[in-house]
């Protein structure tokens, strides 16, 4: 249960992160999601909120779940880490390798039909891959049987709105892909 698994990540201390953080970003939205969306880290806000992709790019992750026809609460939203580097630095490989069973043991209870890696870190993560995110995104690749979609993190587009463009076709993908599993059409 996503409760239980909370309950230990509460008291996790495998690394130096949970000493640090405000708040444990755990997850937020549908425990019976399609549909799962896989970030960094948690920013500044997240940490202070105690929930995921509430800052500016989550702002902007709202809208990408809008644009595709459905709302945030459809959908799950979690982290690679549950806890937020000082300072917004770069998760470590080794904060990455100690976190990672919690977000594996996420997606088993969710069961998503698809899951959406945001950025670099999720999807080396997810695929085991040192691939850059600029060649693995556009298509699905598979994570244990369930298609993953890879496409830049809100936080890139900030920073770089020209490649918009790109991660709504992505997203249209996963959209097509969705309403192809459920058989309803997702309305744009
Ligand atoms: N960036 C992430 O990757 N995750 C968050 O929760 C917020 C910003």
């Amino acid at each position: 249960m996503l409760e239980t698994l909370r309950n230990e990540m509460l008291v996790c201390h495998k690394c130096s992160l949970g000493k640090a953080r405000t708040n444990l970003v755990f997850g937020v939205g549908n425990p019976r999601a399609t549909l799962m969306f896989v970030g960094e880290a948690p920013g500044r806000d997240e940490d202070l909120q105690g929930e995921p992709f509430v800052g500016r790019a989550g702002q902007l992750l709202t809208k990408i779940i809008e644009a595709i026809g459905l709302k945030r609460n459809d959908v799950y939203i979690a982290n690679v880490l549950k806890c937020r580097p000082p300072g917004n630095r770069a998760p470590l490989p080794e904060e990455i390798v100690l976190c990672m069973p919690y977000l594996l043991k996420q997606i088993e209870i969710i069961q998503p039909k698809v899951l959406c890696a945001l950025g670099t870190f999720a999807a080396q993560t997810l695929l085991s891959t040192k691939a850059p995110v600029g060649t693995l995104r556009g298509r699905f690749h598979d994570y244990k049987g369930i298609p993953i979609m890879v496409t830049f993190h809100p936080a890139y587009l900030l920073r770089n709105p020209n490649d918009k463009a790109k991660v709504w076709e992505d997203m249209k993908k996963v959209r097509d892909l969705l309403s192809e599993l459920s058989g309803k059409d997702l309305k744009i």
